[in-house]
């Protein structure tokens, strides 16, 4: 949002701050430029689930406004159809002070590079690859929201009230006459007449980072062998909260708003809690979980131990807490695993910490992926260290990418993921995954002490890549022919994981530092 016309993040700014201060949110924006940015983020594919959309757009109109103060970039309504974008006096902010302007937002789906690429575009930028440019019109967004579903994994939609904000989260639906109810930190919730009351009731449970060093609480299985690795706990950090309503005897609303939470929502407790919180009190309640209950509560990617030969035969330990895992479950990963990895021996060792989830993305089948792929490289003469070594991944789903990073840190993905029904949302997600694969191996994790509570409770502590950060990706898109449609960003997660961890000399422990974090 604006506060007297500058750019703040609403979800930090106290209300209290705000009286006698003008506030405008995108709502508040002209017709005209709104549907400039929701043209311009739709043809890069710069929004996905759409959470953190509306903000970003606010932030990078807010450059635009300052550029026009000081007769700058274009402001006000758009070109007319087929004029030059790029003419004017300037060409609107560089690229660095658009990643730049970001710092105090969350991206957790695109890898800002198509978010940079719309905001070039609709600045007044060319942009870099000539795809944001308004053609989305000609675009069938049904078949891209097709290619979403199937990289999210829930049902999604593609288009512009995805950009502002409108795709349908829970929250925003819920019943004016609803109560609250927020998580009270012991296992149950305090139900409240307003947010407000509950959270009043419930306590505040602080936001902070801490000082504990991240742990690695699998050890690597005893053995000879050609490489090793440990990683730690993982945040899935999808960017809305988990919420739901109901009424009594109602169903409740879904969780998911418009994206599949990296998985992190399939067993999210907040849509049964819903129902019979309306049951008991027989009136619509709605369910509301905070970030730091999210953190608290939600479930993390396990951390592993492996060990590998370059035969590809070892053993891969996966830490589970929390009395552990389903039998179903377990056999469900140790079947993907085979798929990846047949010489990988699966292990379960207890530990103490938050749940873990093996539906988080391709938990424990990526992991065994990446040992299996640089084991091979290691086999062939020792690669380890040199940059541009292609690794190619095939998911248990069909999906194949080949990922290399290059010496100026910019990485190539060459995704072959059956039709392609939208080339935008197909880049976008490979983009996305791209981010997440070297946030995983360089920069993300958690803290857990050694009761197994998290100690990170903030976004900013849990070390995802910023914008600035982010280096360059390129996507190759290959035709499957008439190969059916399968995910392919999980494939370029792997593939893309291996190869940061190639390039950068395979040591033994992730996160392998903290480069561009922003954290301590
Ligand atoms: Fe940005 Fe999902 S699109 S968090």
């Amino acid at each position: 949002m604006w506060v007297d016309g500058s750019p703040r993040v609403a979800c930090v700014t106290p209300v209290r701050r705000l009286r006698g201060r003008e506030v405008t949110t995108l709502d508040g924006l002209p017709d005209p430029v709104r549907r400039r940015w929701a043209d311009a983020l739709v043809a890069s594919g710069g929004s996905q689930c759409g959470f953190c959309t509306p903000g970003i757009v606010m932030r990078l109109a807010a450059l635009e406004s300052a550029g026009a103060r000081s007769g700058g970039a274009r402001s006000g309504p758009p070109p007319a159809p087929g004029a030059d974008a790029t003419a004017g006096p300037d060409p609107g902010p560089p690229p660095d002070k658009i990643a730049a302007s970001l710092v105090a937002h969350l991206c957790r789906c695109t890898g800002w590079q198509t978010i940079e690429e719309a905001a070039m575009s609709a600045l007044g930028r060319p942009p870099a690859l000539g795809e944001a440019d308004g053609h989305h019109r000609a675009r069938d967004l049904e078949a891209a929201a097709a290619r979403a579903a199937l990289e999210g994994g829930v049902p999604q939609q593609v288009g512009p009230e995805v950009v502002l904000g409108r795709p349908g989260f829970a929250d925003d639906s819920r019943p004016a006459d609803s109560l609250v109810a927020v998580p009270d930190g012991r296992g149950g919730y305090v139900v409240g007449e307003s947010v407000a009351a509950a959270r009043a009731g419930a306590g505040k449970v602080q936001g902070r980072s801490t000082s504990l060093p991240l742990e690695h609480p699998v050890a690597v299985p005893p053995g000879r062998w050609d490489l090793v690795l440990a990683t730690t706990w993982l945040e899935p950090a999808y960017v809305e909260p988990d919420a739901s309503w109901a009424t009594p005897g109602g169903e409740p609303a879904s969780p998911y708003g418009n994206g599949g939470a990296f998985g992190g929502k399939l067993h999210s407790p907040v849509g049964a809690d819903a129902r019979r919180l309306a049951d008991e009190h027989g009136r619509p309640v709605g369910v509301l979980w905070s970030r730091e209950d999210v953190v608290r509560m939600g479930p993390k990617r396990p951390p592993v131990a492996g060990g590998i030969a370059t035969d590809g035969t070892g053993v891969l330990r996966v830490g589970c807490s929390r009395g552990g895992v389903t039998t179903e479950a377990w056999a469900s990963v140790t079947s993907m695993v085979a798929r990846v990895a047949p010489g990988l021996v699966l292990e379960q060792v207890p530990v103490a910490g938050p749940p873990v989830s093996f539906d988080l993305r391709a938990a424990v089948w990526a992991e065994a992926a990446v040992l299996t792929a640089c084991a091979r490289e290691v086999g062939r003469g020792g690669t380890a260290g040199g940059d541009d070594i292609p690794v190619q991944v095939t998911a248990p789903g069909g999906g194949r990418a080949v990922a290399s990073c290059r010496a100026d840190g910019s990485v190539h993905v060459v995704v072959d993921a059956g039709t392609v029904l939208d080339e935008v949302v197909l880049r976008s997600y490979a983009i996305g995954a791209t981010h997440q694969a070297l946030g995983w191996v360089r920069s993300e994790g958690i803290a857990v002490d050694s009761e197994g509570a998290v100690r990170d409770l903030t976004v900013r502590s849990f070390g995802i890549l910023q914008a600035r950060a982010m280096p360059h990706v390129e996507v190759t898109i290959l035709h499957g022919g008439a190969r059916p449609p399968v995910n392919g960003s999980d494939a370029v997660f792997a593939a893309v994981a291996a190869a940061r961890w190639l390039a950068d000399g395979l040591p033994p422990r992730w996160p392998t530092d903290r480069i561009g974090a922003g954290r301590r």
